[in-house]
This record gives structure tokens, sequence and C-alpha cells, in this order.
């Protein structure tokens, strides 16, 4: 059954103009190592920081869990490259499925949780 979606659109210019800005601290602080790590691998990295900004901004919507910030979930590919879900530092036993997209401008994700 599911109980919680969420989804959410994000340019990918915003997260470029931040990192410009604030540099690796904005990247430590919104994004986990694996994330980043993800995002470097590639010609345009701005685009997989967005996907998955934007992936954890549904996530929040779906969960609606007041104390969860952004390092405490990570978002890793599996080996097809399906986005799934890694939960740090708390105890979520429901499943949760993500989907992410994102072209130059745009990147949007969404999330489902079931019981
Ligand atoms: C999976 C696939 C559809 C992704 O298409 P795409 O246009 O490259 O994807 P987008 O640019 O919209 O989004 C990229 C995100 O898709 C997600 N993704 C990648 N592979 C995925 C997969 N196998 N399943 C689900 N999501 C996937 C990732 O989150 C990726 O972003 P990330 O690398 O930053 O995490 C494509 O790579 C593919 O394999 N196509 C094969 C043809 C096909 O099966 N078409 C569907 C016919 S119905």
């Amino acid at each position: 059954m599911i109980i919680g979606t969420g989804i959410d659109i994000i340019e990918v210019e915003r997260i470029q103009r931040a990192v410009e800005r604030w540099g690796e601290d904005f990247l430590k602080y919104v994004f986990t190592p694996i994330e980043i790590k993800h995002a470097k691998r590639f010609k345009f990295p701005f685009r997989h920081y967005a996907g998955r900004f934007a992936a954890k901004e549904a996530i929040f919507k779906a969960m609606g869990l007041p104390d969860l910030t952004w390092q405490s979930v990570s978002i890793i590919n599996d080996p097809s490259g399906k986005p799934v879900c890694r939960f740090h530092r708390i105890d979520f036993k429901k499943r949760i499925s993500i989907s992410i997209s994102h072209s130059r401008d745009y990147a949007v994700a969404s999330a489902i949780v079931e019981e």
C-alpha cells in the first residue's frame, strides 16, 4: 500500500551557481561522498547533482520526517543504473522507490513510500 509520494523539479543552473559560490562546502553539506563521487564521473556533473537534489527533496516530501537531513540518505545506483536509497543513522523500514530524470536545464525526481 502506498503511504506517501513526493516530487521535485530544480534548475540545473541553480545547483551550478551554488557550487560556484560555495564550492566543496556546499557539495559536502548537501551530498554524501558516494553521491559526489558518482556525479564527478560525468562530463556534466551538475545535472547529476541536480537529480540527486531533486530526489532528496522528493524523499523528504514522501516520508514527511522532520528529522531527516541531507546527509540522512545517499542515492546510489544499482548495477543497471537504477537509483536506490541508502539511509544513514536513521531507522526507516518502509520501502521507498525513486526515479530521476535530467535534461540540460532541469532535473526532476519522484519518490514513493510503501508500507
Ligand atoms: C534507463 C534509461 C531509460 C535512462 O534513460 P536516460 O534518458 O539516460 O535517463 P535520464 O537522463 O532521464 O535520467 C538519468 C537518470 O536515470 C536513472 N536511471 C539510469 N538507469 C536506470 C534504470 N536502469 N532504471 C531506472 N532508472 C535509471 C538514474 O538515476 C540517472 O541519473 P543518475 O545517473 O544521475 O543517477 C536508458 O539509459 C536505457 O537504458 N534505455 C534503454 C532503452 C529502453 O529500455 N527504453 C525504454 C523503452 S520502454
